[in-house]
């Protein structure tokens, strides 16, 4: 088995550089894809960092290609690069520019393929299947290039996309993972507590992504981490926003607008129930309910303290409600 998973990365690497290759050098790949990034204004620099290349339009390019080179159609499939049927097969990526996943030691697990034309019918994004090497519930995009950035500034930011990633890399910020639109799971968490417990959630600035946060917040407490919020104006994600606003006034806003997930869950709530006392109480157990869960009992009095102060109720009686809360989640 050890030496399939071996075989896996072995036909990713090879998809990687073969992409990467048709991006730069062929005809097709610059003009499609390389355009695309460039219209998207990506610099040269961060888009060899991560490695992103062009998959060629057509039924099975790249899969005549692999086979050529001699990979086994058994592991062209099992990476999901190719899809098999009974009588046919097809490239899974054609026509997309690619976003490959690396694991934390930089070997290439995964793939995502965006379109290039955003329409309501296609799948903006394509990913590869689960495989024998890419559990997509146990990785963080851009892990392995955020890394050594994460344990020197001792602090993460969590972003929703591949862009958003490569973008905030761009603006000069490289301590940054994506969840890559899955809902967050503890192990991700847990992946990138191996190199800071302070975690910033910027997640896009829609509906979606404010529910997302605060999901994202209790998931992070729960492991024992320290959590932030950043919230973007209305549509803005990391990456439109570090366009819009360029690399410095970017820097600027988040350094301005990072608020703890104390702060960003009473005002996020406060503004809704305002002169309704039983929203206000609703809230409060909301707000509660993430004090509950983290672990340390240090940490979770400065939280009341805060809490007290931010909602106007006695510590003494958040207290209580932070004891109710842990038996019933015990
Ligand atoms: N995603 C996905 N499949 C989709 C849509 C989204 O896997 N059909 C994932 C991708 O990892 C994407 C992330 O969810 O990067 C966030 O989605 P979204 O905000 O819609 O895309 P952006 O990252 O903003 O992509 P872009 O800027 O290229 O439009
Ligand atoms: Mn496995
Ligand atoms: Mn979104
Ligand atoms: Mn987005
Ligand atoms: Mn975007």
């Amino acid at each position: 088995l050890k030496d399939e998973r071996e075989s896996l990365m072995i036909v990713s690497g090879f998809a990687q550089k073969f992409f990467t290759r048709f991006l730069w050098e062929e005809n097709e790949g610059r003009t499609i894809g390389l355009s695309y990034f460039r219209e998207r204004s990506f610099r040269d620099d961060v888009m060899k960092k991560f490695e992103v290349g062009f998959a060629p339009d057509g039924k099975t390019p790249f899969t005549d290609a692999a086979l050529k080179q001699g990979y086994k159609i058994d592991f062209l499939e099992k990476t999901g690069l190719t899809i098999k049927r009974d009588d046919w097969l097809r490239d899974r990526f054609a026509g997309r520019v690619i976003f490959p996943i690396h694991n934390l030691a930089g070997r290439v697990i995964a793939f995502g393929g965006r379109i290039l034309k955003d329409d309501k019918k296609t799948a903006k994004y394509l990913n590869s299947p689960e495989s024998e090497i890419y559990h997509k519930s146990k990785v963080v995009y851009g892990i392995y290039q955020a890394k050594r950035e994460m344990t020197r500034t001792d602090k993460a930011y969590l972003v929703e996309g591949y862009t958003d990633v490569l973008s905030m890399h761009q603006a000069g910020i490289e301590n940054v993972v994506a969840s890559s639109g899955t809902a967050l799971t503890a192990e991700q968490i847990r992946l990138v507590r191996r190199f800071t417990p302070n975690i910033t959630i910027i997640y896009d600035g829609d509906a979606a992504g404010i529910k997302a946060s605060l999901r994202g917040i209790d998931l992070v407490l729960e492991e024992g981490m320290n959590v932030k919020v950043l919230l973007l104006p209305d549509g803005e994600d990391p990456d439109s926003f570090a366009k819009k606003m360029g690399a410095s006034a970017f820097l600027e806003y988040i350094k301005e607008h990072e608020t703890d997930f104390i702060r960003f869950k009473t005002q996020l709530l406060m503004k809704d129930t305002e002169n309704d006392p039983i929203a206000r109480a609703r809230l409060i157990s909301d707000v509660i309910r993430s004090v509950a869960v983290i672990p340390d009992s240090i940490t979770r009095s400065v939280y009341i303290k805060d809490c007290s102060n931010l909602l106007g109720v006695d510590e003494e009686v958040l207290y209580n409600e932070v004891r109710k809360q842990k038996q019933k989640q015990n």
